[in-house]
Protein backbone atom coordinates (compact mmCIF):
# COMPACT_ATOMS: atom_id res chain seq x y z
CA UNK A 1 0.00 0.00 0.00
CA UNK A 2 1.14 3.33 -0.35
CA UNK A 3 2.17 4.88 2.33
CA UNK A 4 -0.10 8.07 3.09
CA UNK A 5 3.00 10.40 4.05
CA UNK A 6 4.32 9.97 0.99
CA UNK A 7 1.67 11.96 -0.20
CA UNK A 8 1.86 14.18 2.66
CA UNK A 9 5.87 14.79 2.03
CA UNK A 10 6.08 17.53 -0.78
CA UNK A 11 3.37 19.73 0.97
CA UNK A 12 5.35 19.35 3.89
CA UNK A 13 8.49 20.38 2.07
CA UNK A 14 6.83 23.59 0.56
CA UNK A 15 5.60 25.00 3.75
CA UNK A 16 8.99 24.47 5.78
CA UNK A 17 10.56 26.58 3.06
CA UNK A 18 8.49 29.28 3.40
CA UNK A 19 9.49 30.02 7.18
CA UNK A 20 9.65 33.53 7.93
CA UNK A 21 12.31 35.27 9.36
CA UNK A 22 13.14 38.71 10.62
CA UNK A 23 13.33 41.11 7.83
CA UNK A 24 16.36 43.06 6.98
CA UNK A 25 17.25 46.50 8.37
CA UNK A 26 16.66 48.22 4.91
CA UNK A 27 15.46 50.78 3.19
CA UNK A 28 13.96 53.97 4.99
CA UNK A 29 14.47 52.73 8.44
CA UNK A 30 18.28 51.24 7.75
CA UNK A 31 19.53 55.00 6.33
CA UNK A 32 17.64 56.58 9.82
CA UNK A 33 19.65 54.65 11.65
CA UNK A 34 23.02 55.68 10.07
CA UNK A 35 22.04 59.18 10.19
CA UNK A 36 21.32 58.79 13.74
CA UNK A 37 24.50 57.76 14.47
CA UNK A 38 26.07 60.81 11.73
CA UNK A 39 23.94 63.02 13.99
CA UNK A 40 25.06 61.97 17.08
CA UNK A 41 28.60 61.97 16.15
CA UNK A 42 29.01 65.33 14.37
CA UNK A 43 25.96 67.63 15.24
CA UNK A 44 25.35 67.17 18.96
CA UNK A 45 28.46 69.25 20.32
CA UNK A 46 25.55 72.31 19.26
CA UNK A 47 22.40 70.66 18.26
CA UNK A 48 20.53 68.77 21.02
CA UNK A 49 21.01 65.13 21.03
CA UNK A 50 17.18 65.21 20.48
CA UNK A 51 16.63 67.15 17.58
CA UNK A 52 13.41 67.89 18.44
CA UNK A 53 14.97 70.28 21.21
CA UNK A 54 17.01 73.47 21.08
CA UNK A 55 20.75 72.49 22.04
CA UNK A 56 23.29 74.96 23.74
CA UNK A 57 24.12 76.86 20.27
CA UNK A 58 22.51 75.56 17.61
CA UNK A 59 18.09 75.22 17.36
CA UNK A 60 15.86 72.27 16.99
CA UNK A 61 16.11 70.89 13.78
CA UNK A 62 13.60 68.32 13.40
CA UNK A 63 11.91 67.77 10.28
CA UNK A 64 14.45 69.89 8.16
CA UNK A 65 14.31 70.06 4.60
CA UNK A 66 16.53 68.06 2.24
CA UNK A 67 17.78 71.24 0.87
CA UNK A 68 18.07 73.00 4.05
CA UNK A 69 20.38 70.17 5.88
CA UNK A 70 22.92 70.33 2.62
CA UNK A 71 22.95 73.80 1.95
CA UNK A 72 23.81 74.16 5.82
CA UNK A 73 26.06 71.00 6.41
CA UNK A 74 27.51 71.26 2.52
CA UNK A 75 28.24 74.94 1.91
CA UNK A 76 27.23 76.60 5.39
CA UNK A 77 24.68 78.67 3.38
CA UNK A 78 20.61 78.58 3.73
CA UNK A 79 18.63 77.62 1.00
CA UNK A 80 17.08 80.97 -1.51
CA UNK A 81 14.48 82.39 0.67
CA UNK A 82 14.74 80.18 3.57
CA UNK A 83 14.04 82.47 7.32
CA UNK A 84 17.19 80.89 9.19
CA UNK A 85 15.92 79.95 12.75
CA UNK A 86 19.16 81.69 14.15
CA UNK A 87 20.87 84.71 12.71
CA UNK A 88 23.99 83.83 13.76
CA UNK A 89 26.68 82.57 11.80
CA UNK A 90 28.63 80.01 14.10
CA UNK A 91 27.78 76.29 12.46
CA UNK A 92 31.21 75.07 10.90
CA UNK A 93 30.83 72.90 7.40
CA UNK A 94 31.49 69.93 7.02
CA UNK A 95 31.76 69.02 3.39
CA UNK A 96 33.00 65.53 4.05
CA UNK A 97 29.29 64.75 5.04
CA UNK A 98 28.23 64.94 1.48
CA UNK A 99 27.42 60.82 1.16
CA UNK A 100 25.48 61.13 4.41
CA UNK A 101 23.08 63.51 3.52
CA UNK A 102 20.22 61.74 2.94
CA UNK A 103 20.65 59.77 6.13
CA UNK A 104 20.46 62.83 8.46
CA UNK A 105 17.74 64.23 6.27
CA UNK A 106 15.75 60.01 6.84
CA UNK A 107 16.58 60.72 10.66
CA UNK A 108 15.38 63.83 11.35
CA UNK A 109 12.04 63.06 8.92
CA UNK A 110 11.81 59.90 10.86
CA UNK A 111 8.44 59.65 12.77
C1 LIG B 1 29.69 74.16 15.89
C2 LIG B 1 28.34 73.92 16.34
C3 LIG B 1 27.41 73.19 15.36
C4 LIG B 1 27.57 71.94 14.82
C5 LIG B 1 28.68 70.93 15.07
C6 LIG B 1 26.41 71.74 13.96
N1 LIG B 1 25.59 72.84 13.98
FE1 LIG B 1 23.91 73.10 12.90
N2 LIG B 1 23.71 74.96 13.63
C7 LIG B 1 24.52 75.53 14.61
C8 LIG B 1 24.09 76.89 14.89
C9 LIG B 1 24.69 77.82 15.93
C10 LIG B 1 23.00 77.14 14.02
C11 LIG B 1 22.24 78.46 13.87
C12 LIG B 1 22.82 79.21 12.67
C13 LIG B 1 24.29 79.48 12.85
O1 LIG B 1 24.70 80.17 13.83
O2 LIG B 1 25.09 79.02 12.01
C14 LIG B 1 22.80 75.90 13.25
C15 LIG B 1 21.80 75.74 12.31
C16 LIG B 1 21.52 74.54 11.67
C17 LIG B 1 20.43 74.34 10.76
C18 LIG B 1 19.42 75.38 10.30
C19 LIG B 1 18.30 75.53 11.32
C20 LIG B 1 17.25 76.48 10.80
O3 LIG B 1 16.15 76.00 10.45
O4 LIG B 1 17.51 77.70 10.73
C21 LIG B 1 20.49 73.03 10.36
C22 LIG B 1 19.54 72.33 9.41
C23 LIG B 1 21.60 72.43 11.03
N3 LIG B 1 22.22 73.38 11.82
C24 LIG B 1 21.99 71.14 10.87
C25 LIG B 1 23.14 70.59 11.42
C26 LIG B 1 23.56 69.24 11.20
C27 LIG B 1 22.79 68.21 10.40
C28 LIG B 1 24.75 69.09 11.85
C29 LIG B 1 25.64 67.87 11.90
C30 LIG B 1 26.01 67.30 10.62
C31 LIG B 1 25.06 70.35 12.49
N4 LIG B 1 24.06 71.24 12.21
C32 LIG B 1 26.19 70.59 13.23
C33 LIG B 1 25.61 74.94 15.21
C34 LIG B 1 26.16 73.73 14.85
Amino acid sequence: MFPFFLFLLPFVLIFSSCKSSEPPLEGPAALAARGKAVYQSNCTACHNADPNVDGPLGPAIKGSSKDLIEARVIHGQYPAGYKPKRMTSLMAVMPYLQADIPALYEYLNAP
